[in-house]
């Protein structure tokens, strides 16, 4: 068993986006810069946020955090997402999901122009995904492809299944392990939670995504002897073990499943740093407007 090493793999990488980022800013006499809005102060998100605009410092980006209440109302959020639609000074924005339940999340996804949507979760970022055309692709799929690409795996022809359905990571996610590309050209099943067997599907998957949000969901049991698994869960669940009260867990059993595996991610250490590096490497392309 192998480990996909996130932190090995993201360090690298963010050296890479930092040179280039210099070389943008002497270029052009501005850093790239990202903008998160954030509404409410949902712990997870919090975190999230926070990391991602330390990363963008690290990297030599400039980063803007715009905090709303969770009382803002959609008009409100729709006339912020205008204003940076429209400023200059500003590469690529992300609204952090999920928003309160009287904001048509939707709504606000198509309000940003696709051209600054380094979340690539507008409709024609995905349309043009699918296509196989220049597009921003979603940072955790798309950190998942990065990973791939960096230890070497050749994922052409194996059989890949995707547990969940997210329009943040198992949806695109699919898309991408069949396209016409290496990584991809895999021959791909969705299961979800409407699947009345997943382990029939997941116990014949050279490559299996878990993307589930349910702790420890994948066991032993279900996965095939010598296969890639990637977890892509990031649970916070109650533990007695630290000083916060809660551990972070991903969608796979680790300790069982480890030893059946080729290569697996470690949930903290995995997927998750991998995300941080494609959001960063979307913004740079924004700024240096690579792809629209
Ligand atoms: N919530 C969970 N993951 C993401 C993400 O990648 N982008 C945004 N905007 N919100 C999220």
């Amino acid at each position: 068993m192998q480990l996909l090493d996130g932190k090995l793999v993201s360090e690298k990488l963010k050296n890479d986006i930092a040179l280039e980022a210099a070389e943008f800013t002497k270029q052009s006499g501005r850093q790239p810069h990202l903008v998160a809005i954030l509404v409410g102060n949902d712990g997870a998100s919090e975190t999230y946020v926070a990391s991602k605009m330390k990363n963008c410092e690290k990297v030599g980006f400039k980063s803007s955090l715009v905090r709303y209440d969770t009382s803002i109302s959609e008009a409100e959020l729709l006339q912020k997402i205008d204003e940076l639609n429209k400023d200059e000074g500003v590469d690529g924005f992300i609204v952090q999901l999920p928003l309160p339940k009287h904001i048509n999340a939707e709504k606000v996804t198509e309000a940003i122009d696709h051209r600054k949507d380094v979340d690539g979760f507008h409709p024609i970022n995905l349309g043009r995904m699918q296509r196989n055309l220049p597009c921003f692709i979603p940072a955790t799929p798309y950190g998942i492809l990065l990973m791939l690409q960096e230890y070497g795996i050749d994922t052409t022809g194996k059989y890949c299944v995707v547990v969940g359905r997210s329009n943040i990571v198992g949806s695109p996610m699919s898309i991408l392990m069949a396209r016409n590309n290496n990584p991809g050209n895999c021959t791909v099943t969705i299961v979800h939670s409407k699947t009345p067997d997943i382990t029939e599907y997941t116990k014949k998957a050279d490559i299996l995504i878990a993307a589930i949000g349910k702790a420890d969901f994948v066991t032993a049991d279900m996965v095939k002897d010598g296969a890639i698994v990637i977890d892509v869960g990031i649970n916070r669940v109650e533990s007695s073990e630290t000083k916060s009260g809660f551990k972070l867990k991903g969608d796979v059993k680790f300790d069982e499943v480890a030893p059946k595996a080729s290569f697996i991610t470690p949930v903290p250490g995995g997927v998750g740093l991998m995300t941080i590096v494609s959001l960063l490497k979307n913004t740079l392309s924004a700024a240096k407007k690579e792809i629209y």
